[in-house]
């Protein structure tokens, strides 16, 4: 991994996140070059002897993991303790955008079945106010998605199908600019009430904690 503006601090958010690991908890792993360095570094603490089962967000997380010898489950009907994972862009009452990496759905699936969803950023993801400087990935069934497209476009400023991409349920991505979200729950339940959609990256008050790295510090904040 490179060591690219932000990357000094999503390593400080992942090492921070650690904290929260204990013997024998399930916890997610997400996706993202956040996501990454968290799951390095717990493997190295499984390397010195911590018991954990990992519950992955993405097929790419499957892989990593496993690689880097961390147990994983690809299917599982329990609690998850914790969620770990990264977004693209948090507002000041903690709401997210995700999905940057195409994995949002099999995310927010994960986030929305943990005990505590723990976001990682490095501190140029915080925006003051209301999301407004992402497009929001929205998930769409590849089956006439073009109607589904326009449907889209009628709410939004402009709409982009991701090019030469398909999500780890065979999915298309359409990256919509939405300008500043003031009312986030009320835009998610338009857009998910949308046939043909099978998620949106927005996250409406699911992160209990975000953990916020730079260069050199980091902090949390809890909700
Ligand atoms: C993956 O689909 C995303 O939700 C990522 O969690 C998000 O894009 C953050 O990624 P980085 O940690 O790479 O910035």
């Amino acid at each position: 991994m490179s060591d690219k503006i932000g990357e000094a601090g999503k390593k400080s958010a992942a090492k921070r996140a650690l904290s929260y690991v204990r013997d024998d908890m399930t916890i997610g792993l997400g996706t993202g070059t956040t996501a990454a360095y968290f799951i390095k570094y717990l493997s190295e603490q499984v390397d010195d002897g911590l018991t954990i089962t990992g519950i992955p967000t993405s097929r790419a997380t499957e892989k990593m993991a496993k690689k880097l010898g961390i147990k994983v489950l690809a299917d599982f009907n329990g609690v998850i303790d914790i969620d770990f994972d990264g977004a693209d862009e948090v507002d000041s009452s903690g709401n997210l955008v995700k999905g940057g990496g195409g994995a949002l759905t099999r995310e927010k699936i994960i986030a929305a079945s943990s005990r505590m969803f723990i976001v990682m950023v490095d501190d140029s993801k915080l925006t003051e106010g209301n999301l407004s400087r992402s497009k929001i990935p929205v998930e769409i069934l590849p089956f006439m998605y073009r109607l589904t497209m326009r449907k889209l476009e009628n709410m939004a400023l402009s709409c982009e199908l991701r090019k030469s991409f398909t999500t780890d349920n065979g999915n298309y991505i359409i990256d919509c600019d939405f300008g500043k979200i003031s009312e986030p729950a009320h835009l998610e339940s338009q857009i998910k009430m949308l046939p043909g959609v099978v998620e949106v990256g927005l996250f409406v008050k699911m992160a209990s904690k975000i953990i916020v790295g730079s260069k050199d510090s980091s902090f949390e904040l809890t909700y």
